[in-house]
C-alpha cells in the first residue's frame, strides 16, 4: 500500500471504529439489548400456554398452526388429537407441513370446501405466520369463523419490548434488536382488543402470547384506542391496552 493510500485507509478505519463504538455504547442500543435478554428469559413458552389451553378441553382436540417454520420449535410439541399446519415455506426450506400455502390461500380453499371440509372447527388456531398488521388482522377474522364456540385464537409476538422489535421490515437487522423481530402483530391484536364481541388477554411471556375467545371471559375489550397505533402510546399503556397478565392469572380465569 502506498503511503498516501495508507493515510486515507487509516482515517477511514478510525472513523468506522468511532462510529461503531458510539453505536454500541448508545443508551438506546444498550436498553434494547437488555430488553431482548429479559424477554428470552421469560417463562412459560407459547407451547406451554397452548398445551394448557388444550388441556382444558374435554374430548378430542383439533389444532391448526399458521406459520410453522421448524416444527421442532413448537408444532411437534403440541398435544392435540388432530393437528394441521400451514406454511408457504419462506423461512424453512424443508417445510414439512400439511398445506404449503399462505394463510390467505388456505382460508380461501377451506371456505370453498377444496381442502379438509368447511364444516371443520378447531379448538385452537395458532396464528404465527406473516407478522404484519393487515395480514394478522385478516388471519384473526378468518380464524374466528373456524374456531369452536369455546375455542381460542392464540397469537405470537403481541408484546414487542421496544420499537426496534416492532419494526415493519423483517429483513433489516442493523437495529438494536438485531435478529429479534415481532413485526406489527401487536397492532392487529390491539384492534381486536377494541372489539366487544370477543374477549382477549396477552400473556406477558415469549414476546407476548395473545389469546382471543368468543366465549371465555379473558378480559373486557377497551374503549380507549391508540387511533394511530403509535408505539409510544402502546409503551405507556401496555398493561391496559393489551390486557397483559401473567400465566398464573390466566389459570385463575378457568
Ligand atoms: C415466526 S415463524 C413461525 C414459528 C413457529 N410458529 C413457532 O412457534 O416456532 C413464521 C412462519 O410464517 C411463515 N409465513 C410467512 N408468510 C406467511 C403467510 N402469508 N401465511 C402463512 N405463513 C406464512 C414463514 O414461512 C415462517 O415459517
Amino acid at each position: 500500500m502506498t503511503k498516501i493510500k495508507r493515510f486515507f485507509y487509516n482515517r477511514r478505519v478510525v472513523r468506522y471504529y468511532r462510529k461503531g463504538k458510539a453505536y454500541l455504547n448508545n443508551l438506546e442500543y444498550l436498553k434494547t439489548q437488555q430488553e431482548s435478554k429479559k424477554e428470552i428469559l421469560k417463562k412459560p413458552s407459547r407451547t406451554t400456554i397452548i398445551n394448557y389451553l388444550l388441556s382444558l378441553k374435554k374430548g378430542d382436540t383439533t389444532y391448526l398452526e399458521i406459520g410453522v417454520r421448524n416444527p421442532e420449535h413448537n408444532y411437534n410439541h403440541i398435544i392435540a388429537n388432530i393437528k394441521y399446519s400451514v406454511d408457504p415455506g419462506i423461512e424453512f426450506k424443508k417445510n414439512p407441513v400439511d398445506f404449503k400455502m399462505t394463510s390467505d390461500m388456505f382460508f380461501d380453499k377451506l371456505i370453498k370446501d377444496e381442502i379438509l371440509t368447511n364444516k371443520i372447527r378447531f379448538d385452537i388456531i395458532f396464528i404465527d405466520g406473516l407478522h404484519l398488521a393487515e395480514q394478522v388482522d385478516r388471519d384473526i377474522e378468518n380464524a374466528l369463523k373456524y374456531i369452536k364456540d369455546d375455542g381460542f385464537i392464540v397469537l405470537h409476538d403481541c408484546n414487542p419490548p421496544t420499537e426496534w422489535h416492532a419494526r415493519e421490515n423483517f429483513q433489516y437487522k442493523n437495529t438494536p434488536a438485531g435478529d429479534y423481530w415481532n413485526g406489527t402483530t401487536w397492532k392487529a391484536f390491539l384492534k381486536w382488543r377494541g372489539n366487544s364481541s370477543v374477549h382477549s388477554c396477552c400473556i406477558d411471556s415469549d414476546w407476548g402470547v395473545g389469546i382471543i375467545s368468543k366465549h371465555h371471559p379473558l378480559g373486557k375489550s377497551i374503549t380507549t384506542v391508540n387511533t394511530f397505533y403509535e408505539y409510544k402510546t402502546l409503551e405507556k399503556n401496555r398493561k391496559e391496552h393489551l390486557n397483559l397478565i401473567d400465566f398464573e392469572s390466566l389459570k385463575q380465569l378457568f
